[in-house]
This record gives structure tokens, sequence and C-alpha cells, in this order.
């Protein structure tokens, strides 16, 4: 069938809705939303969260999954494996009987789109289909987003860096629906292009040697994209070559992209050149990222009196990553902070599966690995970054209001 007469006839027939809920009440309830709506392409099952993954065809995922979690023992993580047999494409829908803030927070960090408490109508539901399908162009808008420049910096080599700010770029722009650019600073060693399975385009060096010459167009034509709204600028220059840029390049690349995107988010090398340094000072959120060893707490340290030089008005988030490594030298969660007089805003666990499956996917880690741990800090850090973080949502206020 020809690409438009698919979506013409997919958009007749609604979206692809697959519900597994546990009574018949609910159950009748769903069907009748989805009739209502118009869905004809909706599958309503029995049985709950255990028997959902069976529902599923990972060839062809649903676009959005009503899972019942009365069933669960652990709803959490009940979700996680549904998020992962899925994948990020589907939106989730969660009902259950339990009233808990709690839970539907953990939810919410998941990803899943509402958590709805039994008994619920073929209204209620009716509703909730709606608002979780709505697109990018009919949602709600919070009004345009203020332009906003992140910088990720490592305490140390190795630390996570690059893996972080591709995976807080994915989440801007899926779940924030942010149009952003990512950008490798380190012309030389980079990886960021590389770990979304992207080859680095041509033209960041140009821009960089020549502020003068850089306009949109030249910024446009060396990025690669990994999605329409997310964009990336790496390169992968000869080692040969000796690269110096000014702290100019760093204030034009900014004003440009800040035309066409509401969201940067750099991946800064310690190498710390004048136009490294120059991105630092324009940065409104500077986020070190460091493991617990005492080396990197002695770098932390450093870094953020060098952000506070170069940027004092901006904000200073620390997060460690590769937390549990028993590798990694770890002094403690609670020593660390001591060294650093302060908290941590964030704390990644060590994920080795997620990992793996973010190298194999080639794929950023929140959409090889939805339901890992590590998506779960990595969405509080969108979320903060997002500005969301203490924004309950609709359904929260539902029950609490
Ligand atoms: N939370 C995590 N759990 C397990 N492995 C992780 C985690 N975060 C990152 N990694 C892995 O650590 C390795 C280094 O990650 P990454 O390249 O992002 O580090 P980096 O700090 O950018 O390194 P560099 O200093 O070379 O730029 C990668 O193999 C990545 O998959
Ligand atoms: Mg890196």
């Amino acid at each position: 069938m020809a690409k438009a007469a698919k979506a013409a006839s997919s958009a007749k027939e609604g979206p692809r809705l697959v519900a597994c809920i546990a009574d018949e009440v609910t159950r009748e309830a769903a069907s009748r939303a989805a009739a209502g709506l118009g869905w004809s392409d909706a599958k309503v099952r029995s049985g709950g969260s255990a028997s959902a993954a069976y529902e599923i065809d990972r060839k062809r995922p649903p676009q959005l999954m009503l899972v019942d979690l009365t069933d669960a023992t652990d709803p959490a993580a009940a979700v996680a494996e549904l998020i992962e047999v899925c994948g990020p494409q589907t939106r989730i829908l969660a009902i259950g009987a339990v009233n808990d803030v709690g839970l539907f927070r953990t939810l919410m960090s998941l990803g899943v789109a509402d958590y709805l408490v039994k008994p619920v109508s073929s209204e209620l539901l009716s509703e909730a289909f709606s608002r979780a399908m709505r697109t990018e162009t009919d949602r709600p808008d919070e009004g345009p987003h203020s332009k906003q420049v992140n910088v990720f910096i490592g305490a140390r080599g190795g630390v996570g860096t690059t893996t972080l700010a591709a995976a807080t770029a994915w989440l801007m722009r899926n779940d924030y629906r942010r149009r952003v650019t990512l950008v490798d600073l380190d012309l030389h060693f980079g990886n960021l292009a590389l770990s979304l399975d992207l080859e680095p385009g041509r033209g960041l060096r140009e821009a960089l040697e020549h502020p003068e010459r850089t306009d949109n167009l030249l910024l446009a034509s060396a990025m690669v994209k990994e999605s329409e709204n997310l964009s990336i600028l790496a390169a992968e220059e000869p080692l040969e070559d000796q690269l110096q840029f000014s702290r100019d390049a760093a204030r034009t690349l900014v004003d440009v992209l800040n035309q066409d995107y509401d969201c940067l988010i750099f991946d800064v090398p310690r190498s710390l050149d004048p136009m490294s340094r120059g991105i630092i000072g324009l940065a409104d959120n500077v986020i070190i990222v460091t493991d617990l060893s005492l080396a990197a707490l002695r770098d932390t340290l450093r870094l953020v009196d060098l952000a506070k030089s170069l940027c004092s008005g901006g904000n200073r988030l620390l997060v460690a990553n590769h937390v549990g490594a028993a590798h990694r030298g770890e002094i403690g969660r609670s020593e660390f902070e001591r060294g650093i007089g302060g908290q941590l805003d964030m704390a990644i666990p060590f994920d080795a599966k997620a990992a793996v499956a973010t190298a194999r996917g080639g794929r950023a880690l929140p959409a090889a690995a939805g339901g890992s741990k590590a998506t779960i800090e990595l969405r509080q850090l969108a979320s903060r970054l997002a500005g969301h973080e203490a924004k309950p949502k609709a359904g929260l206020r539902r029950w609490f209001g």
C-alpha cells in the first residue's frame, strides 16, 4: 500500500490499541471507549500485566497499550518489562486498584502516559485514550519553550558523559517535544554520532573556524539526524590536524542554533579550549558527570569552581553515573557528598544490561532500555532540565486536587 493511503487508512481506523484487562466491567468500558472514538483497530483482551507481553506483536507493536496492573506484585517492574517488549514508540496507559501517589510517580518516571484507578467509566477511558494519543501538534502547548543551552562535561574520562548527553537529548525530544541539537565538541575523538549509529556530517569544523561565515544553512548541511527533531553536529577530524577555535565561535554557534532549535545539548571535552570555555559561559545548565571515585571527587570540585567562574548565572547539576560499579573505586555516596560539601543532584546506577542494549542497538539509552533503572533516573534529569520537576500531571491533580 502506498504510504499516503496507509496513513489515511490508519487515521480512519484509529491507532492500534491493545488493552489487557483483568475484569469484565473494565473490559467492556474499554471496548465502549474505543468504539466511541471510532477506533476499529482495538484489541481488548482478558488478563492483566502477566499476559500483556504475549498479546504484543513485537514486529508491529501497538501504538497504545492499556495494561491492568491489579495482578502485578511489582507494578513498576511489570511496566518496565512491557516497555522493553513494546519499544519506545508505544504509549502506555496503566490501570489499577491502588490509589498511591508513590506508585503514580514511579509509573510516570517510567514514561507511562497516565495511571487510572478503578473503577473507571468508558468516558474516563475515552478521555485518557485521546489524551495519550494527542500528537505533537495538537498537544496542549506550554507556550513557546524558552531556548536552553545544556552543557555536559565529565569529571573524568569514561564516566558516561556522552551516554548521558545523548540520553537527555533523546528524552527532551521524545518526552518533552523539544527541537534538539546535540553537539559533540570533541572533533578528534568524539563518539556521540557513533553511539547513535550515525556517521558524523561535514562542516562543523568550518563553522567553528569561520564564525563570520556561519549561518543556519551551513549548520543544517553539517548535521545528521537521529529523527525529525533531534539533529547531531559532530566531526571526525584527522588527528594530525591541530584544531583551534576562538571564544567567538561559541557565541556564533549558540546564536545560530537558537534560531531553529529550542534545546541545545553540548558534550564538552575536558581539553577546555577557548571555544569550550565559551560554551560553558553561555550555559543555562552545566551538568557535571562524575563517578564516585576519589579522583573524580577532586575533579568535580575543580569543575564546579570553573563553572562558577565562567558561568555565574547558570545552574550547576552534579550527576553521579556508574553508581554501584565495584570496579570504579567508589568511596561511597555519603563520603563523596561529604567531600563535595553538598548533595548529588542525581545518581544513575551502573546498569550493564542497559549499556549493552544501548551499544548493540546504536540508540540512546532510554530508547534501547526504556524500563531500566538508569532510564528512570535519566527521566528525572530530563524532567528537571525541562522545568517539569514539581509540576504534577493531570492525573495526579485529579486524585489529590
Ligand atoms: N549507567 C551506566 N551503566 C553502565 N554502563 C554505562 C553507564 N553509563 C555509561 N556506560 C558505559 O560506559 C562507557 C563509557 O561511556 P561514555 O562514552 O558515555 O563515557 P564518556 O565519559 O563520554 O567517555 P569519554 O571520556 O571517552 O568521552 C560506555 O561503554 C557506556 O556504555
Ligand atoms: Mg564522551
